[in-house]
């Protein structure tokens, strides 16, 4: 049922066109509203107001609130009416408030809607593992880059294969969800054996699995490292899943995965000209208890420095942490040859690398650099957005498309 008059939406997202409200009625703190297509939500009167999406309450260019709830008010409706398939209310001081029913229906939260599904854990034997792309089509083309993005969200593991060789194409790639994280190390640094090597990544030597940058307060969400030049004996990436290491601990020993996931324990990069620092425990959950990210590095941990009492209980949790994330059939094999990329959540992968020879007279050469998974959140939300407004019918609140500020 289209919109006679098209309400605005206090968002530039686009909301479905084709949701309806049957009817609206008020309760003592909320007004239910009940969907033409069956089914009702509840909506606090409290809500109503802080998210009405008039002018008066909401910058039209900027879509951010203007209007502000004082500690007292207590927004009553004195009216509520079903007007273009939207509600509309009039409330006790004067105001009006109007919302498209498209926007309601998306922001509904009685119930809430699924959210987005939990990551699932993998290793070696998971089918289809790494998810890989074509990199022409992801630099080039959008649904090529939906793709990409929602596999490396799934699995936090992804390669990209015939990227172009130069020197930018890393950037170029990471570019495609968003700015790229700057760090210590640069924009985009150089993974290779060096005389004077600044980080145990910048020898022959193996490195065991391990996340980048721990060492941070928030350790960056993404890394991309860029196949160049291999032409040395040895190197083959190591890629596991952390969130697999944290669930079978969990399982497993929860007295060390309780250690891991309340202890902070020290992490640092040694450097002549920077020192950085952090204090976090392995593992680290949300809320809900769900693990959202993990430190680990053997040649990135500080001096440990925890309570006396605790030095010997974190030793053996980190050693059963590096242990499990060492088992056969953890980690998927990557030889890396030219023009393979590797993307991957840093905050949930563990990668390593076997030795390479570097005096056999081959290079070995990657390019990285750091994203974050804020921005590959929205990345997929706008491209999301975009394939929504392509379907019809979508409703677009009329100030965006007037404005032409969508992104
Ligand atoms: C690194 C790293 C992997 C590789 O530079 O931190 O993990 O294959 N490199 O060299
Ligand atoms: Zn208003
Ligand atoms: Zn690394």
């Amino acid at each position: 049922m289209p919109l006679v008059t098209p309400a605005l939406t206090p968002d530039f997202d686009v909301h479905a066109a084709d949701v309806a409200v049957a009817a609206a009625a008020t309760a003592p703190a909320w007004v239910e509203v009940t969907w033409a297509g069956g089914g009702s939500s509840r909506y606090h009167h409290v809500w109503l107001r802080d998210n009405c999406p008039c002018p008066l309450c909401v910058h039209q260019v900027t879509k951010e609130q203007t209007f502000e709830l004082g500690v007292d008010d207590e927004p009553q409706p004195v009216g509520v009416a079903v007007t273009d398939g939207g509600v509309a209310i009039d409330w006790a001081d004067g105001h009006r408030s109007e919302y498209h029913p498209g926007w309601l229906w998306t922001l509904r939260y009685d119930p809430a809607p699924a959210g987005e599904p939990a990551p699932v854990a993998w290793d070696a034997s998971t089918p289809g593992m790494p998810a890989t792309f074509d990199g022409p089509a992801v630099l080039a083309d959008d649904d090529a880059l939906h793709d990409w993005l929602v596999a490396l969200r799934h699995h936090g593991l992804t390669v990209l294969r015939d990227v172009p060789l130069d020197l930018d194409a890393v950037g170029r790639v990471a570019e495609r969800i968003g700015p790229v994280r700057a760090t210590n190390f640069g924009v985009l640094w150089d993974v290779r054996s060096e005389p004077e090597p600044i980080t145990n990544a910048n020898t022959s030597f193996a490195l065991p699995p391990h996340v980048d940058l721990p060492t941070r307060e928030y350790q960056p969400g993404l890394q991309l490292l860029h196949c160049i030049k291999n032409t040395c004996a040895g190197g083959d990436g190591r890629y596991l899943d952390g969130f697999r290491v944290a669930e079978i601990l969990r399982d497993e020993e929860p007295g060390h995965f309780e250690v891991l996931t309340t202890v902070p324990c020290q992490w640092a990069n040694r450097s002549k000209v920077t020192d950085h620092r952090w204090s976090a425990p392995a593992i680290g959950l949300d809320h809900a208890g769900q693990v959202r990210e993990i430190r680990m590095g053997n040649w990135l941990r500080g001096p440990l420095a925890v309570e006396f009492d605790r030095v010997e209980v974190v030793y053996a949790a980190t050693r059963a942490m590096a242990a499990v994330a060492r088992r056969e059939g953890m980690a998927i094999r990557l030889p890396l040859r030219p023009g393979d990329l590797v993307a991957f959540d840093n905050r949930r992968i563990l990668h390593g690398r076997d030795a390479f020879d570097p005096d056999g007279g081959g290079t070995r050469l990657l390019r990285g650099c750091y994203g974050e998974r804020d921005e590959l959140r929205s990345r997929l939300r706008i491209l999301d957005r975009e394939r929504r407004r392509a379907s019809t019918p979508m409703f677009v609140s009329p100030h965006v498309a007037e404005s032409g500020r969508v992104r």
